[in-house]
């Protein structure tokens, strides 16, 4: 592990490059316990729990647990290749806490989306085993039929996959408007689902996970701590 120094950490937080982080204490922005840094290159043997900058304290040890009202056209990547990433709507210090989204949604996919810095808390929600139930609003191009819904309740078979997935639960909502709930959460699963019955998912809207609800409060693109209510009922 290099030597962690105010500047790597100030970098690794979200304050920009090396260069820019060495910018910011040189101009007399960055404090430790409050003492006004000078020194980029100082060496910090243990990492502070806060770095004071700009006038803002920041936690470098924080747990992170977000839920995000994901909008459209919106890559789940912290390297998107075509559009704005979901890291890019949160505080950017938080990239330097190693936050990640909890499982994906595809780009043309809305909803709800959780955002940790917890390996395990992500890991058991994205677990296959726990099967976690993750409910979307599909809106299809032609009328969900009887037969497609009996297909899915009883399980379809996916290319290139092992075992048949199923429709956990199913609600028909309208003539092409359905509720479905996976409890896995493999690529494209339920617009490969429908498709396999013969139908096509126009639009894709996550609406809970587990016993977590998209706040209708947040309008897309905002975002809000998960209550300890919330990281309890997913564990
Ligand atoms: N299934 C999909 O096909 N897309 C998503 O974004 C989520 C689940």
């Amino acid at each position: 592990m290099p030597v962690l120094t105010v500047e790597r950490l100030l970098s690794q937080l979200g304050f920009g490059s090396r260069k820019e982080s060495r910018g910011l204490v040189r101009m007399g922005l960055v404090e430790i316990a409050g003492v006004v840094l000078e020194d980029p290159f100082q060496e910090l043997p243990v990492t502070p729990e806060t770095i004071r900058v700009n006038g803002e304290d920041i936690t470098t040890q924080m747990k992170l647990y977000v839920m995000l009202h994901k909008p459209l056209g919106i890559e789940c990547s912290h390297n998107p290749q075509h559009h704005d990433s979901v890291f890019s709507l949160v505080p950017a210090h938080w990239q330097g806490m190693e936050i990640r989204s909890v499982g994906r949604l595809d780009v043309d996919s809305s909803g709800l989306l959780l955002l940790s810095n917890q390996g395990d808390f992500i890991h058991r929600v994205e677990s296959p085993k726990k099967g976690t139930l993750k409910r979307y609003v599909a809106t299809l191009a032609r009328p969900f039929e009887k037969e497609q819904k009996a297909e899915l309740t009883s399980g379809v078979m996916l290319k290139n996959e092992k075992r048949p997935v199923i429709a956990r639960e199913l609600k028909v909502l309208g003539e092409r408007q359905v509720e479905i709930a996976i409890g896995e959460g493999l690529y494209h699963q339920v617009r490969r689902m429908f498709a396999a019955v013969g139908n096509h998912v126009e639009t894709l809207h996550r609406i809970s996970i587990g016993e977590v609800l998209l706040d209708p409060k947040l309008a897309p693109g905002e975002w809000r701590p998960l209550t300890e209510a919330e990281i309890a009922s997913l564990s």
